[in-house]
């Protein structure tokens, strides 16, 4: 067993004393060592002799036993004085990120535009370029960097430093990824409330062993509610790219992207819109556009927001494939891999000469 499937495991081990919420959630899994079949547990408590100490102990033991059929489990206490505050997510430096030059956001309106697919492509592309890049898979309620990018297997080392927790980014395709996905199950992240949402993509971003990058990409979850808000407040970000569909009801959903990062006390840059499934190409015809969700919806709202149109990426199935296959389209040398490459090289350009000292 690794670690990060020990600790998926644990999110099912609930406080009763504290209606659904988890073990994990509360911040009391101290640490978890493996070594063979073996695993022993720290759990945190915040008082001696708790009266259900016993009770998560042995609850704990159950769910690894029942998943981990065959773990040997061995399940520790500590106490932790309250002033400390070692909650998960709780007063995290934004030191991890120090030695990044740009962070952008990656945002949509709403789900099913395209954006995981987007992002993933254009690291990839980045790379390809020669930047050094990042990407962290924000979106907690459905996180897809794992699975787009063929690493649902792979876990991501984590140590601690000092009274620090640092997790190691995988790095494949010349790109240093992260994602919730890699510890926690899509169905347990989808009944996670605002506040743990919050700190555990925090935590995918903040955590992170990062180094030197040029561009770290952030896929943001759908949507622009309170999530959004805290993550752009405690994340330096230097900007943000929107991906949209071309209709004309996707509109709406670009309005309310472009204000959030217009808002008052947002203030960040938007460095263009991505126009995805802008028209439909088969393969078989590779000459042929077909303009199924309508021609240039694109280029019109990205005037009427008075943002640039930095890319516009077809609709083909290979897009659809490689990214079921987590073998990125950016990566092929055909028309869907040039887009992408015109895409990241746009976008580049843009962020860089926004950052121009003569300029605001
Ligand atoms: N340009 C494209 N061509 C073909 N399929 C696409 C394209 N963009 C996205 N898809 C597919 O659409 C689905 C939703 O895309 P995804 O990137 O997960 O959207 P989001 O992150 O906005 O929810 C995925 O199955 C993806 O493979
Ligand atoms: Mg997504």
């Amino acid at each position: 067993m690794k670690q990060n499937e020990i600790m998926k495991i644990l999110y099912d081990v609930q406080h009763p004393a504290k209606g659904d919420r988890n073990i994990v959630e509360l911040g009391m899994v101290d640490s978890i060592e493996t070594e063979g079949n073996r695993v022993t547990v720290t759990l945190a408590f915040s008082r001696h002799r708790d009266p259900l100490a016993e009770y998560l102990i042995g609850s704990t033991k159950a769910a690894i036993i029942r998943h981990a059929p065959g773990t040997e489990v061995e399940v520790r206490t500590v106490i932790r004085d309250e002033g400390a505050k070692k909650q998960t997510g709780l007063n995290l430096g934004t030191e991890e990120l120090d030695n990044v030059k740009y962070i952008i956001g990656v945002a949509s309106g709403k789900g099913g535009v395209g954006k995981s697919t987007v992002a993933v492509n254009l690291a990839v592309a980045l790379a390809r370029l020669g930047y050094r890049t990042g990407l962290a898979d924000a979106d907690v309620y459905g996180p897809s960097v794992p699975k787009m990018t063929g690493t649902e297997e792979e876990m991501p080392e984590a140590y601690k430093e000092g009274d620090k927790e640092v997790i190691m980014p995988l790095e494949k395709y010349g790109v240093k990824w992260m994602s919730i996905g890699y510890f926690a199950r899509p169905e347990q992240a989808l009944i996670w409330r605002g506040p743990m949402a919050c700190n555990a993509l925090k935590q995918m971003i903040l955590q992170v062993r990062w180094g030197e990058l040029d561009f770290l990409l952030i896929d943001m979850p759908p949507g622009t509610g309170d999530i959004h808000i805290s993550l752009v407040h405690d994340i330096p970000l230097t900007g943000a790219v929107i991906v949209s569909t071309p209709q004309a009801v996707a509109l709406a959903d670009v309005e309310k992207g472009v204000n959030m990062f217009r808002n008052e006390s947002i203030r960040k840059p938007i460095f263009g819109l991505v126009e995805n499934m802008a028209w439909f190409t088969p393969a078989e015809l590779p000459e042929n556009r077909y303009y199924i969700f309508g021609k240039d919806g694109g280029a019109k709202m990205a005037e009427k927001y008075g943002i640039p149109l930095l890319g516009q990426i077809p609709l083909v199935q290979g897009i659809r494939e490689s990214g079921d296959d987590g073998d990125p389209a950016a990566l092929s040398s055909g028309p869907e891999g040039e887009a992408f490459i015109l895409l990241a090289d746009k976008l580049a350009k843009a962020v860089v000469t926004d950052q121009k000292p003569d300029k605001d």
